[in-house]
């Protein structure tokens, strides 16, 4: 489907939520903003003083303080020299048969050489895209630290900054040390840290990053950590993953007030929408058009390659179980009303909204 296409429905389902986004589907989209090496997005936000040092908000932001405090980890420690092939189908990285070409006769056709290539393609594409999330992350982690009206999710969001950075290091190492290959950020990827990073609304900086990217990010580094056979990832994702958990508890506990209490039903209405656009966004981020582009453009053409990708069973699968965080997430926090439930339901996305949210699921049910 062509971008004007989309933008043409998104403005169909909600106008104001479609006038918001298109900035930054616009510059991600259209202008291709994502591919420049370094950029600068402009942030509407104010930031928030409390000289009064008495409105810390809900209780947990101070429990969740503690806990992060105690929960510091030194990435050093990891196993860097553990020796890694990324080429290598008895050690995997990552499982050959959720490559998208899999099964394909085009890809029976690639000698077993190039399909190594590939499978280290796959995990360097996925990884660079954990890892330009989390730069995206750390920004909003501090974003929220200014703009958030609460004393005591300042506090808490500062030890968030802190493990982001963590994030970004450990990722960056990996990619760097042991994979060599770096991806540009997914179009769909970059549009929504464009968004979340240019409101001024703090709100959707929390909805956008604590709930939905890193929301859907725990489910992603939940199915690479239970399938991966390479220790020293399965280590440092083990240890982000206990960071996350954290940080999207934080989001839901962040939000959950404010729009099943505070919030107009308008605002709610209008919040639970814009997730849902974002839904669609972080969704196709999972069609691999980049290795369309570098392996297989000259065998099949874009569109019938996302056909390929949407109707792949195994695929459908795998795009479908990395919701599994997040739709529990966006109920606790009150938007996924009777209204909108059959859109996620459209997608494929509901059976997951019996699911845990942040605030009641335990890390090793996370590790399971
Ligand atoms: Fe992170
Ligand atoms: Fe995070």
């Amino acid at each position: 489907m062509s971008i004007l296409l989309e933008i043409t429905e998104m403005i169909s389902r909600n106008a104001k939520v479609a006038l918001d986004l298109f900035p930054s589907a616009y510059s991600g989209y259209l202008m291709q903003e994502g591919k420049q090496p370094v950029i600068d997005i402009k942030s509407q936000h104010a930031i928030h003083y409390d000289w009064t040092y008495k409105h810390f908000g809900n209780p947990e932001f101070q429990k969740l303080y503690v806990k992060a405090k105690k929960g510091q980890w030194d990435a050093d420690y990891l196993a860097w020299d553990t020796s890694v092939d990324p080429s290598n189908f008895d050690l995997p990285i990552f499982p050959e048969k959720l490559q998208p070409m899999y099964g394909t006769d085009m890809y029976r056709k690639v000698d077993r050489k190039k399909q190594g290539e590939m499978l280290h393609s796959t995990i360097s594409w996925l990884l660079s895209q954990f890892l330009h999330g989390e730069q995206g992350a750390l920004y909003a982690a501090a974003m929220t630290v200014e703009a958030t009206p609460w004393m005591g999710a300042k506090y808490y969001g500062s030890t968030q900054v802190m493990d982001e950075a963590r994030h970004v290091e450990v990722f960056h190492k990996y990619i760097d040390t042991k994979l060599n290959k770096l991806y540009h950020i997914n179009d769909n990827l970059f549009v929504v840290i464009h968004a979340l990073t240019s409101t001024g609304d703090w709100d959707l900086k929390f909805l956008g990053m604590q709930i939905m990217i890193e929301g859907l990010a725990l489910g992603a580094f939940g199915m690479i950590y239970k399938f991966t056979k390479e220790p020293l990832l399965r280590e440092l994702l083990k240890q982000v993953i206990s960071d996350e958990s954290r940080h999207v508890h934080y989001g839901v506990e962040a939000l959950r007030d404010y729009y099943t209490k505070e919030c107009s039903e308008s605002v709610r209405r209008d919040r639970e929408d814009w997730a849902y656009e974002v839904s669609i966004m972080l969704r196709n981020r999972f069609l691999f058009t980049e290795f369309h582009e570098e392996y297989f453009a000259h065998a099949i053409s874009r569109d019938n390659w996302i056909k390929m990708v949407v109707e792949s069973e195994i695929m459908s699968e795998f795009r479908i179980s990395l919701f599994s965080r997040l739709i529990p997430n966006l109920k606790a926090i009150g938007l996924l009303s009777d209204r909108i439930k059959p859109k996620y339901e459209s997608l494929g996305l509901l059976r997951y909204q019996d699911g845990k949210a942040a605030d009641t699921i335990s890390l090793a049910e996370l590790l399971m």
